[in-house]
């Protein structure tokens, strides 16, 4: 049993410890926007950030997450308004999007420490890897987010997401939550 804080939420999760937090978050906690692509720490699909820093989570065992603070994409903002949301659809640095969450989650952490990357530092801080080949567009676009986030510059917010938060979290057998929300 391995309890943890997940976008704001106590969790505890009843597996076994050594259970990487990918799965646990996505077969346990519903929250699929988190992606498997390689398993193996290569392709950053399944970043999260972890106490802030962003982490492969089919490294992390839930073990090792004990007590930490989760945020998964679904955490990164309640209504797609995250500067580096807004800035990945403004730029059209999406194409199938199974790399784009955890892209967002890389880059909303290299801009916490580094609002005004420059694009080699952008490439430095940002290894995931991408099938379908944005990367350009992907510089421009968390520097375009950098700006926003410094407030040079605004985007309209990006369309609303076609599933309702709670249905996308909602609870399943394998987890608790020990104290859950009101109903939104
Ligand atoms: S699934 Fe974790 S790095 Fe590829
Ligand atoms: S947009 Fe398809 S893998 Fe990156």
């Amino acid at each position: 049993m391995s309890r943890m804080t997940v976008n704001d939420r106590p969790l505890e999760f009843e597996m076994d410890p050594q259970t990487p937090l990918l799965w646990a978050l996505r077969d346990a906690a519903n929250l699929t926007g988190t992606k498997y692509g390689c398993g193996n720490g290569d392709c950053g699909a399944c970043m999260v950030l972890i106490d802030g820093a962003a982490l492969r989570s089919c490294l992390v065992t839930i073990g090792e997450a004990e007590g930490r603070f989760i945020t998964t994409i679904e955490g990164l903002s309640r209504d797609r308004s995250h500067p580096v949301q807004q800035a990945l659809v403004a730029e059209q640095a999406i194409q199938c999007g199974f790399c784009t969450p955890g892209i967002a989650i890389a880059a909303a952490a290299l801009l916490r420490s580094n609002p005004n990357p420059s694009e080699a530092e952008i490439k430095a801080a940002i290894p995931n890897l991408c099938r379908c080949g944005v990367y350009p567009r992907l510089v421009r676009a968390i520097q375009r987010a950098g700006r926003v986030a410094r407030r040079l510059e605004t985007i309209s917010a990006a369309p609303a997401p076609g599933i309702r938060a709670e249905d996308a979290a909602r609870e399943v057998p394998a987890i608790r939550s020990l104290a859950p929300r009101e109903a939104e």
